[in-house]
């Protein structure tokens, strides 16, 4: 492929338009709502390059950043055989969970209602009730988290009643720790408590929304639960392929697939662009008890690929992989020299240019690990997008990846525009794209 039809992006899905492009139908609801990041992919982009790649019941799929699940659900509702990986833990839960539909629901639900009662009871004799409009503002003692774990969260994540609360129904929950069922239950108290119950508001990075006093705590998770087990039940009697999902590190994967060799990728990483995964999930990765620590938050951050600052240690050295790469190494030089033209000094600044490199240094191991469990004739879809987060120097993601690619065997067959995202710091419109990739053995 010339350089200038690598980075000709040609455009995918004109039907959709560009806005409605990163959307979750309304018809796609079913499993992947029982947790979402806001900004997944949508599922419509897994199952085009699903059709496209015609993938069958004899492929093995892998989403080697497989976040909460979308290739996977895909996969599994179009009887293709998949496996994800995922360095995050509640994140690697939330994907677990929602490809396990082997659960019965009505014992499931069941029992939320034992917890959801046992929660009510509890708050009674308190003189708390669920509903805030029952509430009176009088003074109450309630619980708090332990100061280490206020100290990991983020400032006003949630208010002081529905707080307490969440804890009360999590001690209820925590009675099934040892059960098939509490995975289930644990995934709908992270949904509701962050998407409903907490402060946290997405746009795309996490911060904090309208304070919210009192809200339904229980009644919100409990109807969490009741969606679960819908989708659960409409599942049964039919047959879908089997998934899998591995908490583990995409950069070391060699050995973590036993054997078994993969048909294609269909994957989006983290983008160079200073988001914070483990900022995003923070609430109930610290509620669940996933981060007890800043020590357990260092070694979950250590794990992923650095794509934030705040995630770069002192020994990383993931920048080796791309030392031979001039467009990296002149794009990160850009963005030092940026930073001192513009006397910008704080410490995340001064990794700004450090993080580029380490970010496309990870992704050329992953690549590199990658080969060993590539099938000859292998197609593999990277969704990637454009950043300018550092200082607005142009990263072109999706172009960069298409060559560390190139330089390590692969065939570079295209790269798809998904959709443009307007930028508020460059003023302009960044692409999000597709890397079509091919493997020749
Ligand atoms: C863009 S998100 C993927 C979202 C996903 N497509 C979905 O549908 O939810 C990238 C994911 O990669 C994970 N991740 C980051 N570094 C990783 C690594 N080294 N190995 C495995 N997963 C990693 C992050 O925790 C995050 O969940």
């Amino acid at each position: 492929m010339n350089k200038k039809q690598r980075v000709q992006a040609v455009a995918t899905d004109y039907e959709i338009k560009n806005s409605e492009k990163n959307k979750l139908g309304k018809s796609d609801r079913e499993f992947h709502d029982w947790y979402r990041f806001v900004l997944s992919y949508p599922p419509h982009l897994v199952r085009k390059y699903i059709n496209e790649f015609r993938l069958t019941s004899e492929d093995l799929l892998l989403d080697p950043f497989c976040g909460t699940g979308t290739t996977l659900i895909e996969a599994k509702l179009q009887n293709i055989p998949s496996i994800g990986i995922e360095a995050n833990n509640f994140v690697h839960l939330a994907s677990a969970v929602k490809i396990n539909w082997e659960i019965d629901p009505i014992a499931l639900l069941k029992h939320a209602n034992v917890i959801s009662d046992n929660a009510l009871k509890e708050f009674g004799e308190q003189g708390i009730f669920d509903d805030p409009l029952l509430n009176s503002g009088e003074a109450r003692c309630l619980r708090k988290l332990s100061d280490e774990q206020g100290k990991l969260i983020l400032k006003n994540s949630i208010s002081a009643l529905p707080l307490h609360k969440s804890l009360v129904l999590l001690d209820q929950i925590n009675k099934y720790k040892e059960t098939s069922y509490y995975k289930y239950f644990a995934v709908a108290f992270g949904n509701s408590l962050v998407y409903q119950v907490s402060n946290l508001r997405f746009g795309p990075e996490v911060g904090i929304g309208k304070i919210k006093k009192d809200v339904n705590v229980v009644s919100t998770w409990f109807k969490q639960m009741q969606m679960i087990c819908d989708d659960i039940q409409s599942s049964k009697g039919k047959y879908f392929a089997k998934s899998e999902s591995i908490f583990s590190d995409s950069r070391n994967l060699k050995n973590l697939l036993n054997g078994r060799k993969i048909s294609a990728v269909i994957t989006s990483p983290p983008y160079p662009n200073e988001k914070d995964y483990t900022r995003t999930t923070r609430l109930e990765s610290v509620l669940l008890g996933f981060i007890n620590s800043k020590e357990e938050l260092r070694v979950l951050k250590k794990s992923l690929l650095r794509s934030n600052t705040r995630g770069v240690y002192k020994g990383d050295s993931d920048d080796d992989y791309v030392k031979g790469f001039p467009e990296i190494q002149r794009i990160a030089d850009e963005i030092e020299n940026k930073r001192i033209e513009l006397g910008k000094t704080s410490g995340f600044e001064r990794l700004y240019h450090r993080v580029t490199k380490l970010y496309f240094g990870g992704i050329a191991k992953h690549l590199i690990e990658l080969q060993s469990v590539l099938k000859p004739n292998a197609q593999l879809a990277y969704v990637v997008g454009d950043q300018a987060s550092y200082l607005r120097v142009m990263i072109p993601t999706g172009r960069l990846i298409g060559e560390i690619a190139e330089s390590l065997g692969y065939e570079l067959e295209r790269i798809d525009l998904f959709r443009t995202r307007y930028s508020t710091i460059t003023k302009t419109n960044l692409n999000e794209e597709v890397v079509i990739l091919r493997w020749r053995g």
